[in-house]
């Protein structure tokens, strides 16, 4: 495989600071810190009236692609509450792990391998009790002695049911593809489709990180957006190999700059437990490449162990060859929050119109939280606005559509710029005389009058050119 490793710096997103973005994304209603007026809780974030039709848009886009226009996968939706079991089986209770420091003054604790001057370092060399020693690492908050690297897991436990002892003992998901795994049988034998077949899946997932950051990109709450794709084993390497560029192509489609686009393959020391290979779809965020998304084969080894210490035959009998065998599995896993804000962040532009800045959200038209906006001319002219608004109701019909006249049309206009609404429709006295309306393009700008009974499906042919 070609890794593509294009100049950072060249491929840079028009965000630099995410200042710029948090700050946005709170004004305009995307994202909010949550729990704020009791001064927030670390690295859990609430959804606003944008941010929640933007996250629905980009599930609702990655369902379309993974089941809804392919006949080899269909959909599942597990509880996030599993037995206990299926982690020990998982591996997650023994291996689901971050090599963690703490600091002997101030007792902060810090993920090692995102302290300053660890940044190169294998997983082999983090592995090494005698790190923090050996490379002189400090607290980056006091300065202070640190002591060795210990492993912590990253599961939250809770309990089921009213007595907290340890036979009460449950675990917030920490991945969602444990769920589809339980139920292969159930879903292959219920739906009768034959290998090779996928199961997607999207849903909350939660790690207690120990450094989460970097606004939503980890936090610790989070939505995976995760599909199965089982197959012999003989066929597992071709359809990793198939997968990279279909999951890679999904971020295009929707938008997102190529070039800050790139695979990363996991080194072997880097594996996670339960992987035989890894390579990561990455994204150039304002700080630096990072994971987007992961693919991995994953071999037999959640099939092969949960057969093993359920006891039940998960066997897949192939009518083709008349075998029965345990099949492997190559897993694409998104996130649904890290992938919103690659979408916000490679959207967001600022351009000079008029020797004024204008602040562009460019989203795909499938993921603008609005697709159109109602803008009548003259707020003062009843006849106007009650047009307006039946032409908004019956657009609503199709699309999110929103109806705003607090202010002149031109602030109008660059305040749907700035939330990415693709188009906005104008209202205006001739529209009384000849029941046709201004449908304004956010990105060239351009204008074209449009018959109000024509409306819906000039909306509908629009979204279908963008999506071509
Ligand atoms: N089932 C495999 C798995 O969970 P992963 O690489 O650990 O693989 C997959 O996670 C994706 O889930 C990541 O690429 C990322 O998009 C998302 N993700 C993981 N941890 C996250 C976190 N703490 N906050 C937000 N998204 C996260």
């Amino acid at each position: 495989m070609t890794t593509l490793m294009p100049d950072p710096d060249a491929v840079a997103p028009a965000v630099e600071n995410l200042d710029t973005i948090v700050s946005l994304a709170k004004r305009r209603g995307f994202v909010f810190p949550s729990s704020e007026i009791y001064g927030g809780i670390n690295a859990v974030w609430d959804y606003g009236p944008l941010g929640v039709e933007l996250k629905n848009n980009v599930k609702r886009a990655w369902w379309r692609t993974m089941v809804q226009e392919r006949d080899d996968i269909v959909g599942l939706d597990a509880g996030i509450l599993m037995a206990a079991q299926v982690w020990v089986t998982s591996g997650h209770v023994a291996s689901f792990t971050d090599p963690m420091v703490e600091c002997e003054t101030d007792h902060l604790r810090f993920r090692l391998d995102e302290l300053p001057g660890t940044e190169e370092l294998t997983q082999t060399e983090l592995s090494d009790p005698a790190i923090v020693e050996r490379l002189g690492l400090v607290c980056p908050a006091d300065g202070g002695p640190l002591m060795p690297p210990r492993r912590f897991n990253l599961m939250f436990k809770t309990h089921m049911g009213p007595l907290e002892d340890d036979a009460a003992l449950v675990y917030l998901r920490p991945e969602t593809a444990q769920g589809i795994y339980v139920n292969f049988r159930n879903v292959q034998q219920s739906s009768r489709k034959k290998l090779p077949f996928g199961i997607a899946q999207v849903g909350k997932a939660f790690r207690n990180e120990i450094s989460p950051g970097n606004f939503v990109f980890r936090t610790r709450e989070f939505e995976q957006m995760e599909m199965q794709f089982f197959v012999r084993a003989d066929s597992a390497a071709e359809w990793f190999e198939r997968w990279l560029p279909e999951r890679r192509a999904w971020y295009e489609r929707y938008g997102v700059t190529s070039g800050r686009l790139r695979f990363r393959e996991h080194a072997l020391d880097e594996l996670a437990h339960y992987a035989r290979r890894a390579v990561d779809i990455e994204y150039r965020f304002p700080f630096g490449w990072k994971e987007l998304e992961g693919i991995h084969n994953r071999a037999d080894w959640d099939l092969g162990r949960h057969q093993a210490e359920s006891g039940e035959n998960l066997a897949y009998f192939d009518p083709a060859t008349e075998e029965h065998y345990v099949p492997w599995i190559v897993e694409t896993s998104a996130g649904a929050d890290r992938a919103a804000f690659t979408f916000l962040i490679d959207a967001y532009r600022e351009e000079e119109v008029r020797r004024e800045k204008r602040v562009v959200l460019g989203f795909h038209p499938d993921l603008a939280p609005y697709t159109v906006a109602v803008l009548p001319l003259l707020r003062n002219r009843p006849e106007i606005v009650a047009l307006a608004h039946e032409i908004r109701d019956d657009l609503a019909r199709d699309v999110m559509a929103v109806y705003d006249d607090t202010a002149a049309i031109g602030k109008l206009y660059r305040r749907q710029d700035e939330i990415g609404t693709p188009w906005c429709l104008t209202v205006d006295v001739d529209t009384l005389e000849d029941r046709a309306v201004t449908i304004r393009e956010r990105d060239a700008m351009t204008q074209e009058r449009v018959p109000i009974e024509g409306l819906r499906a000039a909306i509908r042919d629009r979204l279908e050119a963008a999506r071509a």
